[in-house]
Order: C-alpha cells, then structure tokens, then sequence
C-alpha cells in the first residue's frame, strides 16, 4: 500500500550518508528549536524560481547555478559573500549579452554547509577520524575531537545561512546589482588580467547601451530589471533532519515547502528512489535538482523523473549531469532520449566539476579546466544532436584568488596549486577561471540560440 507523504515519512525508508551524532537528546533539542525559528525563504519565492526554472525547460532561459563546494563557518563575512555575488552577477551578465538568453541565477550559497562522503571515516596520522561532513555537523580540522559531529552545529548553520541571505537580499535588491554598476564587479584582482579586459570592453558596450536607450527617451529609471537581480538560494538537501525542522505548511495552497532555501538538490549518493532523501524531496514543492552519474541507467532516470515529479510540472525538477569529460558524449544521448520518451519535462544542466576531480601529485584533490570546458562542450554537441536544449550549468567557484583548478587564462600548474589552496571540500575555479568559462560558454550558448529549431523554443 501507498504510504502517506509527511515531513517526517523518510524516516521510513532506507537513508544514508547522514552523521552519527554522539548525543542524541541534544540532537533532538537542536532540531526542536529549529522547527519554531522562522522559514528563511518563503513559498511564493519558490514558485517564482519554479516559473524561471520553467522557461529555462522550454529553451527560453538558462540557469547559472554556481558558489562554493561546501560554505565554511570560517568565511561569512561581507567581503566574501560580495566577491562570491560579484563573480556570479558577472559571468551571468556575460551570458545575458552575449548570447541574448535570460540567465536564472542561483547560489550555491546561504546553506550548502552539508558534504557526502564516499567512506565514513579516514586514517590521520595513522588514527581513524570520523570524515567532514560540511559545517553543519563537523569542523573539517583533522583531529577526533573536531570530527566528532555536533547538533549545536545545526543551529549555527541556520543562523549563517539567515546572515548570508539577508546580505545577499540587501546587495541584489538594494542597488549594487544595479546594471550601472556593472564596472564595479570586476574584482581589482581580475580587472588587469585578460579575462578582466575583455569583461571591460563587454562592460563598456553594456554602457553605451544603456546611454543609447536614455537618448531615445526611454526612461530607464522606471524599469526595475535594470536596478535590481532575482538571486536564489539553493543547497544539497542531505542532513534530513535539519530539512524536515525548516519544512513549512504554506498557508495560500496548504502545500509543504522546505523554507531552508528556494532549490534544493539531491546529490549523487543519495538518489535511491526507495530511499530517504527522494521520499523527502517527492513530497515539498520547491523546485528540486538531482544529480545524474555516468552509472546511471535509462530505467533509473525515467523512476527519478516520476518520483520527484509526479504530476510533471515544468520547472519543477533540474536534471544536473556529471559525467566526465571523456564520458559525455557516449552516456549522455540513451539518458535524453529515457525522458524524452517517458514524456518527463526537465530541465537539463551540466556540472562539469564532479566527475573531473582527481588527485595532483601532491596529493591535492583538483581539476583541469581544460577538462570541465571539454564536458560543457559535449553537453551542448549531444543537446544539439538530440534537439534539445541544454539549460543550464552547475559549477563551484569563489570571488577569491584561490589556486584549486588547473589552467584557464593564468594556467595554473601542479606545482601553484599549493599557492592558495583554501577549499573544505572540492576544488573552485577562481574568478579569472569563472570569467573564462562565462566567455566559452557564452559562445556556445550563441551558436545554439542561432540553432534554427530551438530559436522559437521548445
Ligand atoms: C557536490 O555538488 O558538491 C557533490 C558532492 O556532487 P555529487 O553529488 O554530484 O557528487
Ligand atoms: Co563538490
């Protein structure tokens, strides 16, 4: 018999990858307090994103999902928030003039504080540790004590994550997203570099633009768009509890929205259609995301699709593949052409980071640019093959001169990475690299909005 969807159901099912927390009446006293704290988002501004998710499926849009691998304690300042934001509202302006598409823009920010991990624990020193599991349960500091998870941690990713979103509320409403402003997000670092040039020159023609558009009349001081962005919050929705504890009823349609953020997403490890985190995520209304591996199998897709999208909304569920640059172009087609024929809408998106990771000589975890823009290109090459659009990406970057990835315009080598290596988790592409990648992309996003089919959407 069909069981009855509740905030609380996957408590039922099969569920994995969550932290064994030591003391569990401080875990049960952590969430309790959690469930009466206010919603940080609210369900209106779920549906909104779900409708720009929706052009977005039909080729009328194209979602920029972007930020930090895993968001540290460590680093919620304004200057970092603000460089994170910067880099974002660049590459999407690239994006938006360059290849005329509407960006949808999301971060991974103001919550992403949780991490699967592919083994539990690890060997320090010859000692085994509990792995990091992302701020909100451990410290990432490789000592037993600082492993050990912590449900007061829960309560601290709540309140950075409402810190976060109330500046990034502040910057993209109360004027610095102001299209007039587009010099000032170039960050000093990038601006004398190539990248930082060229987004100059793009920055300029942005100018003269909008001078021309005030030369004829038009009131530009009256159109909204112009002075403030949409930017939505969205995170991996992993540590169950803490998701179940922000789930609200929305008083308007009484349907469940988890109010910890606008999207979430399930990731790789945790897609089981019988387990857990998709009986949670089957049952809010949020817009929601799954990652697809290259392991995964026509049936599977088309399950998750039904799943997560019963009543085939469209905007409601991104499909983001990460396949692996050498993978792509093979596994990619037999999984578009399972939706298609199941009749699913989706929205497809691209993370070309997470099956590009691999370890330095040093023992560094990274990746080469070379390698993350060779999976973006085989994502648009069998999108344009299988004539469908190809909606969106999903990268981790920061606004700070960080040396994680290899390459791009400062060709970054082995031997650099050590240089400013600052990541908890996987390795972002800094600013210069995000900018780089904004360019490649936007080429491709021009050829394909030329592509005579899909000019008129799907
Ligand atoms: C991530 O997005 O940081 C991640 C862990 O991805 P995936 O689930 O695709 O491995
Ligand atoms: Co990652």
């Amino acid at each position: 018999m069909q069981q009855v969807w509740t905030t609380s159901s996957w408590k039922n099912k099969q569920i994995t990858q969550q932290p064994v927390w030591p003391d569990i009446q401080s875990y049960e006293r952590a969430v309790k307090q959690l469930s009466s704290l206010p919603p940080l988002v609210f369900a209106g501004e779920a549906r909104q994103l779900t409708n720009a998710l929706a052009a977005a499926a039909g080729g009328k849009a194209f979602l920029l999902q972007a930020g930090d691998c895993s968001e540290s304690f460590a680093d919620i300042s304004a200057d970092a928030i603000r460089d994170k934001l910067k880099v974002i509202l660049q590459m999407a302006i690239v994006l938006t003039y360059a290849a005329g598409v509407p960006v949808v823009k999301v971060g991974r920010i103001a919550g992403q504080f949780a991490k699967p991990r592919t083994s539990a624990t690890e060997t320090v020193n010859g000692v085994e540790i509990p792995s990091f599991r992302g701020h909100m349960v451990n410290d990432d500091t490789p000592t037993l004590a600082a492993r050990t998870p912590d449900p007061n941690r829960l309560l601290t990713a709540y309140h950075h994550s409402a810190a976060t979103l109330n500046l990034l509320r502040a910057f993209t409403k109360g004027g610095f997203a102001d299209l007039s402003s587009v010099h000032n997000w170039n960050l000093q670092f990038v601006a004398s570099s190539p990248q930082g040039k060229r987004y100059e020159t793009l920055a300029n023609e942005i100018d003269r633009a909008l001078k021309f558009m005030a030369a004829c009349g038009i009131s530009l001081s009256s159109e909204a768009t112009l002075h403030q962005v949409d930017f939505w919050t969205s995170h991996e929705a992993l540590i169950l509890g803490y998701e179940e504890a922000l789930s609200r009823k929305d008083s308007l349609t009484g349907d469940f929205y988890d109010c910890s953020a606008h999207m979430l997403w399930v990731g790789e490890r945790t897609h089981q259609t019988d387990g857990g985190h998709i009986e949670f995520l089957s049952g809010i209304h949020n817009p929601i995301g799954c990652k697809i591996g290259p392991s995964t199998t026509q049936e599977e897709i088309v399950e998750i699709c039904k799943a997560l999208n019963p009543k085939n909304i469209p905007g409601r569920l991104t499909l983001i593949t990460r396949i692996g640059a050498n993978k792509v172009v093979k596994i990619l087609p037999p999984l578009i052409k399972a939706v298609k024929d199941s009749g699913q809408s989706v929205l497809w998106a691209c993370d070309p980071m997470h099956a590009n990771t691999f370890l330095s000589d040093q023992g560094l975890k990274t990746r080469h640019f070379d390698d993350i823009i060779t999976e973006i290109e085989g994502f648009f090459s069998v999108h344009e093959q299988q004539d469908t659009w190809p909606g969106g990406i999903h990268i981790e970057l920061t606004g700070d001169a960080v040396t994680e990835c290899l390459g791009g315009g400062q060709n970054i080598s082995e031997e650099q990475l050590d240089h400013s290596y600052t990541t908890t988790c996987d390795p972002r592409l800094n600013a210069q690299q995000a900018i780089d990648l904004a360019f490649e992309l936007a080429t491709l996003l021009k050829r394909f909005v030329a592509y005579p089919t899909l000019a008129e959407g799907q």
